[in-house]
């Protein structure tokens, strides 16, 4: 690839930051002064800024804990987005959420700008379960457990069996579905009489979020790790 896209894709630095760079004769390539930003390079040639080695990553994945009140898009005229609880030095990622959590909804929602892992985990066909936490506005009953389990019928789409676990409180709840479609847990109880009132997603297959990950942080994670944890399906 291209000496600046291998910098652009690595580091802040617009491309026009990059010519500047080359031009001035901060950038080296194998310990020899770059003199064109076209210079092809490959992921194994060390580059460095000012005497400074930058790593080559060409996707991120980010775990967030997120809060309520962020819209799990890149832009929205009335809502943060989630996006924005990025640490800074990420900004040039182009970072998108994977799947959407509603505005009022908390929990487990990875960041990347990796369209495959996207696809991998959202799509209803690789059968990747996600588990929520709900608060509803009235005792849950076993015959709701039996109703989520038989697949449920909606305009759009039919719900796989969900799993349902009652909690000791039966006002709390924990759902298993391996959509994601909008508002589904929502519609699923509304579906069985009942409202929710509070909705956390604390796994994606295997995957948990990272104890002491506080509301609004990002943990970082290889492309390998997250994929194991969260095909492994163990929480
Ligand atoms: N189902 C919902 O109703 N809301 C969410 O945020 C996620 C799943």
């Amino acid at each position: 690839m291209r000496l600046d896209k291998y910098i652009s894709e690595s580091t802040p630095y617009s491309r026009k930051d990059i010519k500047r760079l080359v031009k001035y004769g901060y950038v080296e390539v194998n310990g020899i002064l770059a003199e064109r930003p076209e210079t092809q390079v490959t992921e194994n040639d060390t580059v460095r800024i000012d005497g400074e080695e930058i790593n080559y990553v060409k996707y991120v994945y980010l775990v967030l804990n997120k809060p309520a009140g962020y819209v799990s898009a890149t832009e929205d005229k009335r809502y943060p987005v989630v996006t924005e609880l990025a640490p800074e030095r990420y900004s040039h990622y182009n970072l998108f959420p994977v799947g959407r959590l509603d505005v009022d909804t908390e929990g487990l929602l990875i960041l990347t700008n990796d369209g495959a892992f996207d696809h991998m985990v959202t799509s209803p066909k690789k059968n990747v379960y996600k588990r929520y936490f709900a608060r509803l506005d009235r005792p849950a009953e076993p015959e709701d457990a039996r109703a989520f389990e038989a697949g449920m019928v909606f305009k759009e789409f039919t719900a796989k069996p969900a799993r349902l676990e009652i909690c000791e409180n039966p006002c709390e709840a924990y759902v298993e579905i391996a959509e994601g479609k909008y508002h589904q847990v929502k519609r699923m109880f509304e579906r069985v009489g009942k409202t929710v009132v509070f909705l956390r997603r604390v796994a994606i297959g295997g995957l948990t979020l990272p104890e002491g990950l506080e509301v609004g942080k990002t943990a970082e994670f290889s492309e390998n790790d997250l994929k194991m944890l969260i095909f492994s399906n163990r929480y």
